[in-house]
């Protein structure tokens, strides 16, 4: 797919106070750090679209980007860094779990992995979060430049593995690296073929 339009539309902490237009959506999440908004930058060709920074929980709200003018590309806080009340499953904030049980124009969601990190309680919870609620996702893992070729292939294979623990088969995953752009073309190929998938629940 080729960008040909990035705009930034809205941020906020209220899934009620989304974008109301009904396009196809996809939503970046995963643990603070991990690179989602330095990979919807490489993705956009763009160097300060979302913001970046090399301390955790840089991105505080659901910020909102229209793609191409018809699609929406969604920025996500991390979880498992923010200060939440104990009795909040799993760390993520309340209205990260609304924005996910409420957006109905959300059409897959891509839960970032960093490539050197063994499987996380909090990444698996979440996976189970998505299922529970019927929200189909992939699988990123990025910082793909940080491991050599063979140390990657060990990393992907044993944590396919930990998920066949949980899941009869494995979600659509891509290797990433905001760096070289390694999987761009990957990701926004599949983010096209879905948007042709799903275009005629969005007449
Ligand atoms: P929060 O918004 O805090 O949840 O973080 P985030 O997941 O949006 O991560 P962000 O994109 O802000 O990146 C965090 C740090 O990792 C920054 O210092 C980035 O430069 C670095 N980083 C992100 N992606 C890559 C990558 O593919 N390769 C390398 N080497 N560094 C990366
Ligand atoms: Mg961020």
């Amino acid at each position: 797919m080729k960008i040909k339009s990035a705009d930034f539309i809205i941020s906020n902490t209220d899934v009620a106070k989304c974008p109301a237009e009904f396009i196809p959506e996809y939503a970046f999440i995963g643990r603070s750090n991990v690179g989602k908004s330095s990979l919807i930058n490489m993705l956009m060709e763009r160097k300060d679209l979302a913001k970046i920074s090399g301390t955790p929980g840089k991105t505080q709200l659901i910020n909102h980007f229209k793609i191409n003018e018809s699609w929406f590309l969604v920025d996500l806080p991390g979880y498992g860094y923010a200060k939440v009340s104990k009795k909040m499953r799993a760390g993520f904030q309340k209205f990260i779990e609304d924005y996910f049980k409420q957006r109905q124009n959300l059409v897959c969601t891509f839960v970032l992995i960093d490539c050197r990190h063994d499987p996380q309680k909090i990444d698996l919870e979440f996976m189970q979060f998505l299922g529970e609620n019927q929200l189909p996702f992939c699988i990123i893992f990025t910082k793909a430049d940080k491991l050599g070729s063979s140390k990657i292939n060990k990393q992907i294979t044993s944590y396919k593995k930990k998920l066949l623990q949980y899941w009869e088969s494995l979600p659509q995953s891509f290797l990433t690296s905001s760096s070289t752009s390694l999987g761009r073309k990957e990701v926004l190929d599949f983010i096209e073929n879905i948007n042709i998938d799903v275009a005629d629940n969005f007449k």
